[in-house]
């Protein structure tokens, strides 16, 4: 579950002040689809990096289960960060030196892990075995989102933080992500909170959470 309690988002450009939200709480339960949608530039990014430990709101906590996340020491916030949750971007993020293989296990590397069953069991949940020895650059769009995708699951996470993970996509490539994405959701019990502008997507969604002419509507 996450929760966040009372927060506030400014941005100060000179003594120009932006607000992006304010005094804004709610809870995720585990197991949600959460979409939050809004047009470019309303903050859909800046909640997503509140909500996944990567931005500290100005005012306000965010709980993850019990956890107060920002109290955390740094350390201990990114370890948290890479055994509870994964995160997949517009445009990959994938190592372009490293083979489907090695991107996989990258964040094992990193908390010095070696669960190859988990490994197994990711490639098989995605069906990517037989892109395993390829290198990023010959993959399409819709394969090097599979392979993020795999990459954010590797260590079993409880929830995917996704920011547009199909706006670099064409329709077909799409549906299939989301689609994909829904099945981990529904048959994995993955909460997937996702940053989507794209109207068809919406239907994917159990709760939307929406800028609507710069107020953030969470309910
Ligand atoms: N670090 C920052 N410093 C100052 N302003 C920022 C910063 N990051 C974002 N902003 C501003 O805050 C607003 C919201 O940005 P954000 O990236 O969250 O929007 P978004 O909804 O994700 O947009 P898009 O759909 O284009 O990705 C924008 O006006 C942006 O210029
Ligand atoms: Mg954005």
């Amino acid at each position: 579950m996450i929760k966040v309690n009372n927060i506030t988002c400014k941005y100060k450009n000179g003594s120009f002040v932006q607000t992006i939200f304010e005094d804004i709480s709610f809870e995720i339960k585990d197991g949600e689809f959460v979409i939050i949608t809004g047009t470019s530039g309303s903050g859909k990014t800046t909640l997503l990096k509140i909500l996944s430990g990567i931005k500290e709101p100005d005012n306000g906590r965010v709980y993850w289960d019990d956890i107060n996340i920002y109290e955390l020491s740094n350390s201990n916030l990114s370890n948290l960060r890479l055994k509870d949750s994964g995160f997949v971007y517009q445009d990959f993020m994938l190592i372009d030196e490293l083979n489907v293989y090695d991107n996989l296990i990258l964040s094992q590397r990193l908390l010095k892990i070696k669960d190859e069953k988990r490994v197994n069991d990711v490639i098989e949940m995605l069906s990517i075995n037989h892109l395993l020895k390829k290198y990023p650059s010959v993959l399409s769009g819709g394969e090097k989102q599979r392979v993020a995708i795999a990459r954010a699951l590797i260590n079993n996470p409880k929830i995917l933080f996704c920011d547009e993970p199909t706006g670099s996509l064409d329709f077909k490539a799409t549906l299939e992500i989301m689609e994909l994405l829904s099945k981990l959701n529904k048959e994995y019990n993955i909460t997937v909170i996702l940053v989507t502008h794209e109207q068809d997507n919406l239907k994917y969604a159990t709760r939307i959470i929406k800028y609507n002419n710069g107020v953030l509507e969470c309910d």
